[in-house]
């Protein structure tokens, strides 16, 4: 019925469509985030209620984001509102999307500090500084990169520079080459280090921490950390993937290609732990070590491995890699909206928005150091970005986001946009957005305030 074009462009194939996504799907919360996270909230169960979350919740809601981005084929701001048009409804739906690209703007300030770490230990790697590096020094090292808010500043700007080159050329060219070599490459990277844990004497070990369901550990505070992270993890609630659906194919079907994103997301996620437990293990280190666990865990591991220089190297590359194309998905819905709204050169648009973001993260940055005495409830300013966006921004913007595609639009709508093969698989996603998720995204709310308030 439509055979209206985005004036960004469109991907190449489905297929550019699917690393896209998955390029912004996989990054620092596969391998930085679950793994550190998982270790916090006791493991196994907390995995469980993980994987609940992405079935239940992130995958239903994928679909909505990306059938209204593909509808409208417009930032996500004008896209909600034009569907909001078609569907007869009021403009101000377009709120879903701007407290989408808020959410976006706070989480891309603290994810690019996290990726100048990543930038550091890159350059760290290559020069040879962490060969046969022990569990001790390995901290001490990473403790001092904190405490160097200089350091962090210069990867810091060196990262946001590096996103907004490649979203001021356009998406297409630049971000789909790098995905298409860069996502498999990960992948067998994730694998061969996978092999070395097997073999570091901690892999059973670091396996029943992982997917040993002990439910007794879980805590309402731990499910609000697993539903807002699978959010997080699969780039919902940002309007990233509702821009990057406004590039898809008209003929292209949107549940197989959501699958595809959710299992290839979880499977990164889980090989990640599962290198990384193993070896936390073997080392007799903390799993609950929170954010710094990949930053002085594999050091030790890559310190010892033979070849582990190299292999570091790559693995801090690849991380960075996947932060990278990450990062780049949390600028492009809001240039893209300047663009439209202001009709600014794209390169004018990403350069200003970059500079918001850069100013932005120097307050995560300085939380480590001379900040670190701010508190608000108990968090630090990384901490407080951190939780505010993943626990309760992308899970309001999430739950609007299946309000909005599943009430109020028309099933008109909804069923012609999704395409989906039989109508069985329709129904199941209308019964999952209507009452599933929802239901999910608030009886956790509402557990956590319960608790907070009895
Ligand atoms: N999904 C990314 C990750 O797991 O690292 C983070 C992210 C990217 C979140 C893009 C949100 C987003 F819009
Ligand atoms: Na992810």
């Amino acid at each position: 019925m439509q055979s209206k074009q985005s004036i960004h462009g469109s991907w190449g194939s489905r297929w550019i469509f699917i690393l896209a996504a998955t390029g912004s799907a996989v990054g620092l919360g596969n391998i930085w985030k679950f793994p550190y996270i998982t270790g916090e909230n006791g493991g196994g169960a907390f995995v469980l209620v993980y994987l609940f979350c992405i079935m239940l919740v992130g995958i239903p809601i994928m679909m909505g984001e990306i059938l209204v981005g593909r509808r409208a084929r417009q930032s996500p701001i004008n896209a909600v509102r034009e569907t909001a048009a078609e569907a007869g409804l009021n403009r101000n739906w377009s709120l879903i999307g701007w407290l989408g690209v808020l959410a976006g703007y706070i989480i891309f300030s603290f994810y690019s500090v996290v990726a100048g770490w990543v930038l550091d230990y890159i350059a760290a790697m290559g020069t040879g500084q962490l060969v046969n590096i022990g569990s001790n020094e390995a901290g001490e090292r990473f403790n001092s990169l904190l405490a160097n808010p200089v350091q962090m500043l210069i990867w810091h700007t060196l990262f946001v520079l590096m996103v907004v080159g490649v979203v001021a050329g356009g998406v297409n060219k630049g971000l789909e080459r790098a995905t298409k070599i860069m996502m498999p490459a990960l992948f067998v990277l994730l694998v061969v280090l996978l092999g070395y844990s097997v073999n570091s004497g901690g892999f059973q070990q670091g396996w029943d921490f992982l997917f040993g369901f002990n439910v007794e550990a879980l805590t309402w505070d731990a499910v609000l950390v697993a539903l807002g992270h699978a959010f997080f993890t699969l780039s919902l609630g940002m309007g990233a993937i509702m821009a990057y659906g406004s590039y898809m194919g008209k003929k292209d079907s949107i549940g197989a290609t959501v699958l595809t994103i959710g299992v290839l997301d979880t499977l990164v996620a889980l090989v990640a732990g599962l290198a990384i437990f193993p070896v936390v293990f073997a080392n007799q280190m903390d799993p609950g070590a929170g954010p710094g666990l990949m930053f002085v865990t594999l050091p030790v591991a890559f310190g010892q491995m033979p070849g582990g220089q190299v292999f570091g190297f790559l693995f801090f590359l690849l991380v960075g890699v996947a932060a990278w194309t990450s990062a780049i998905s949390l600028l492009e819905p809001a240039t893209a909206w300047v663009v439209e709204r202001f009709g600014l050169k794209r390169p004018v648009a990403a350069l200003v928005l970059g500079a918001i973001i850069w100013l932005m993260g120097i307050a995560s940055l300085l939380s480590f150091n001379y900040w670190a005495e701010i508190k608000l409830f108990g968090m630090g300013i990384f901490d407080l970005l951190d939780f505010t966006t993943a626990s309760i921004m992308l899970p309001l913007s999430g739950l609007m986001i299946a309000f909005f595609s599943g009430w109020k639009l028309q099933q008109k709508i909804t069923r012609d946009e999704l395409a989906l093969k039989s109508d069985l698989v329709y129904s199941a996603w209308l019964l999952v957005i209507r009452f599933v998720a929802p239901v999910a995204v608030l009886v956790i709310f509402i557990a956590k305030l319960y608790e907070k308030l009895a």
